[in-house]
């Protein structure tokens, strides 16, 4: 029997969406959202945290081998300045100075505050947290749990902040935000589940969805990155900053098809991989740049790392910056000195020549990779070499932030971890992410509840509005015919491989910029047979506009450098130019709705930094 009134049912009928109003809310829960969470609910702020998977699955976890901080607890010389040089010239100088500042000063701090919330870190023999050797550090600076690292600052973030009075809404996609003039009040969001809209009024937003992996096929980013916070930020009107700056992880699994792409952290080199071609040459020795260049590789406990026939450097060559060993990975198979299946050996099994019982140390060092390789590639990596290629792994490109606030150039909306940009520069310093996600997630969190405190009341939305851009979202669902999804993903995907990864040309960009336009076009006509509920499809026509987006910025932005830089490899200009280490690339919407690109000088360095670095060169 019907009790409800028929005012209360159409009500019911009427009702498109469930609103939620928080003094912060939060757009992802990897590393950098859950520590901006913590930070604005410290000071008792009302936090909403959206998330788009299940909380605890992020890219977080793929920083396996290390979080970087100048602890100096493996070697003493280590301090904050040799960390910012360092995090400097892996960037190629295009970083923005004063977060790079702020990081390698603070980074030391969070961590030991992750530890004092219950991470557990590997031990040096006296007791301090253990610190490992990545590419571009100076000193052995990351902070690691085996090559569990992100896991283990998930679990901890998490664990601590369920008591932080957070609210959480998993399975949860933000489509579109709403402003007042030049200020965020609010987003729109579906959950994946039932394909129920919720409505957030925010005073402040704090965007920490990540990076934008899955615009390439080869990728260790799954399916959540997709580029939806830059892309939210963007259509906001915010500036995005340097996004022609991908980075391409030298190692990730070749073989077989299935896991193409997944991760092998940089700590398999960190603990003396070495790369070997079809022909056992260890090839990282052929052009070592002046920095690794040492007549005295003679260094008696570790001299065995570093000298190969005749070549000899100062530290392990493999350990050169990612852009570096990505592009001599691709080279060696280009002249046909790949592996069998189209990548280099990696071999941690050859250590057994110098450690005791190697097995157990390198089941007890690298535990996830040991069972990666042995489950999915029937690989036992104590006794055989491993497969391995670059895969898309990081984008140091992003939303445009103020350095000490976090906030991009619409007001009350700030951006931390991957989605920002500034820190990296050209090119990211592996161990150098999870110290960004802990001190900028801070820093976001702490200047968002900052800027929450000084409105009173929410804005109001206009609900002809929010149900304008319902219909809207249920059109692919609603459509009985059209584009399938999954195909124009698919065509994107190969097209950014193809001409706008590793080697980029002028041709290439142009055909891919072309191409991006033409899969818009057809986005617009996305067809997703079936209803709102559980449907992968739907969120994958909605995901498209965010490729769509992210791509032609990279595209549009790396037509318009003229050099080879960090993650930017141009084929007609080889070189770094001078005039290449003075500016940064802006993508902004334009007034007629195009996308604008423009050069912005780089932030200036003080005379106290220019000293830094020229001490540490
Ligand atoms: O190789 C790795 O473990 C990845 C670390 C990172 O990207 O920071």
């Amino acid at each position: 029997m019907l009790h409800w009134s028929l005012d209360r049912l159409e009500n019911l009928l009427s009702e498109r969406y469930t609103t939620h109003e928080y003094d912060v809310l939060i757009i992802g829960a990897g590393g950098a959202g859950l520590r901006a969470a913590i930070e604005a609910a410290s000071v008792g702020d009302s936090v909403g945290v959206v998330c788009k998977s299940l909380l605890g699955k992020a890219h977080t976890v793929m920083a396996e081998g290390g979080m970087a901080a100048s602890m100096g607890n493996v070697d003493e010389r280590d301090d904050w300045k040799v960390h910012f040089a360092d995090t400097m010239r892996g960037g190629q100088y295009l970083n923005n100075c004063n977060m790079a500042e702020h990081h390698a000063k603070e980074a030391a701090d969070r961590v030991h505050e992750l530890e004092e919330w219950g991470a557990l870190f590997d031990r040096t023999h006296d007791g301090k947290i253990l610190q490992r050797n990545f590419g571009g550090h100076k000193y052995p600076r990351l902070a690691h749990v085996g090559d569990r690292t992100g896991l283990e600052m998930i679990r901890t973030l998490q664990d601590h902040g369920i008591h932080q009075g957070l609210d959480f809404h998993m399975e949860v996609t933000i489509f579109h935000f709403f402003c007042e003039g030049n200020r965020v009040v609010g987003a729109l969001a579906y959950e994946r589940e039932k394909g129920r809209f919720l409505l957030f009024k925010a005073k402040a937003i704090v965007i920490a969805t990540g990076g934008y992996g899955r615009a390439f096929k080869i990728t260790s980013n799954s399916w959540e990155y997709t580029g939806d916070g830059q892309t939210l930020a963007y259509d906001a009107g915010a500036d995005l900053l340097d996004m022609e700056f991908v980075q391409f992880h030298p190692t990730g699994m070749v073989w077989p098809p299935s896991v193409r792409g997944i991760l092998v952290t940089e700590g398999v080199r960190g603990e003396g991989g070495i790369l070997t071609n079809s022909e056992g040459n260890r090839f990282m020795f052929e052009d070592v740049p002046p920095l690794y260049q040492s007549s005295t590789a003679d260094n008696e406990e570790e001299g065995w790392r570093y000298v190969t026939g005749d070549k000899e450097a100062s530290r392990p060559p493999e350990l050169l910056t990612r852009d570096h060993v990505a592009r001599k990975i691709v080279k060696e198979v280009k002249e046909g000195r790949g592996s069998e299946h189209g990548g280099a050996y990696l071999d941690i099994a050859w250590i057994k020549e110098h450690i005791k019982d190697s097995e157990s140390h390198i089941k007890k060092k690298l535990p996830s990779m040991y069972h990666q390789f042995k489950e999915l590639a029937g690989v036992d990596i104590t006794k055989e070499k491993m497969e391995v290629g670059p895969t898309t792994h990081y984008a140091m490109g992003g939303i445009r932030v103020d350095a000490d606030t976090q906030m991009s150039t619409v007001d009350g909306l700030f951006a931390c971890g991957e989605c920002a940009a500034g820190l990296h520069g050209a090119n990211r310093l592996g161990g150098n992410s999870l110290s960004d996600l802990l001190v900028f997630g801070k820093r976001a969190g702490e200047y968002a509840a900052k800027f929450a405190e000084g409105l009173d009341s929410f804005s109001e939305i206009d609900s002809d509005e929010v149900n304008r851009l319902v219909e809207e979202a249920l059109k692919p669902v609603d459509r009985t015919e059209g584009e399938n999804p999954y195909l124009i993903q698919q065509e994107l995907q190969e097209t950014m491989q193809d001409l706008a990864g590793i080697w980029r040309s002028e041709v290439g960009l142009k055909e891919a910029i072309d191409r991006i336009r033409g899969y818009a076009e057809r986005a617009k006509q996305a067809h997703a047979p079936g209803n709102r509920e559980y449907n992968p499809g739907w969120h994958t026509a909605l995901d498209l506009h965010n490729l769509l987006t992210v791509s032609e910025a990279l595209c549009l932005s790396a037509e318009q450098r003229t050099e080879s830089r960090g993650g930017h490899y141009r084929e007609e200009f080889p070189a770094k130019s001078e005039e290449g280490s003075t500016y940064n690339t802006v993508v902004r919407k334009a007034r007629d709705g195009s996308m604008e690109v423009e050069r912005v000088p780089v932030v200036p360095q003080s005379d106290e930094m220019k000293v830094i670095i020229g001490a540490n060169e």
